[in-house]
């Protein structure tokens, strides 16, 4: 059973497509072990709660230092066996201990497509603004792997959307969310359960059937 720890900042309509999938048992041998909020009182933490999945905030303020709060963050997902951390939604920065700790198995889901519309300050509503000013015809979302630049890690999947006469941001959001985001992260998770991605230099392959592994080896190895 692949345990999951599940970062958010807001509304949680990413978690609860991973939830869903789960659920319907599209995603198997999964588990939400933690929801953790950069902030409290997000909508995500009552979308766990009704799914009696644990929730918590731990937020940058609480900490001196970005090492302080990798810190506290790296031991809340060590004490919840977490072996995959998923960024749904998550709007604050995670520093070199965490990276380091988590190496290759941090997914993030950014609502562009990626080298486009990115980086620091391109978050929530911000890169659909930046498309619809730019006049492209072709917007969507990406599923990466984190490294602690944001935005930079190897790309696992992506998700074209057009846009259309008379969008607006928030339309626009909407209708990237419904047709890219709330597909590609799950399709994501299910794949790194399945160990069927490889990251090789910038570029992950995704392998046609997952591998044969002996109970001793079965460890999610990228
Ligand atoms: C999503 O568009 C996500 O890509 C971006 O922030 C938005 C938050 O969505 N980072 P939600 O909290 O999952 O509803």
């Amino acid at each position: 059973m692949l345990k999951i720890g599940v970062l958010v900042s807001g509304g949680g309509s990413n978690l609860q497509a991973i939830i869903d999938k789960i659920e319907s048992g599209y995603i198997r041998n999964v588990e939400i072990a933690t929801v953790v909020s950069s902030k409290p009182g997000v909508f995500a933490l009552e979308r766990a709660k009704k799914y009696r999945i644990g929730g918590t905030c731990i937020s940058r303020k609480f900490f001196n230092n970005i090492d302080e709060y990798d810190e506290a963050l790296i031991s809340h997902f060590v004490e919840h066996k977490v072996e995959l951390v998923v960024m749904a939604g998550f709007l604050s920065i995670l520093g070199e201990r965490f990276n380091k700790y988590y190496t290759n198995r941090v997914i993030n889901i950014h609502p562009s497509l990626i080298p486009a519309f990115c980086g620091k300050g391109f978050y929530g509503i911000i890169p659909h603004r930046h498309v619809l000013e730019s006049g492209v015809k072709i917007t969507g979302a990406t599923v990466h792997f984190v490294e602690l630049e944001a935005d930079t890690g190897p790309i696992i999947l992506q998700k074209a959307v057009y846009v259309e006469e008379g969008d607006t941001p928030e339309i626009l959001q909407k209708r990237v969310m419904e047709q890219a985001e709330w597909e590609i992260l799950p399709e994501a998770i299910k794949l790194f359960a399945e160990n069927r991605l490889v990251i090789e230099g910038k570029k992950v392959l995704i392998k046609k059937t997952a591998p044969v592994l002996s109970a001793a080896s079965k460890k999610y190895s990228i």
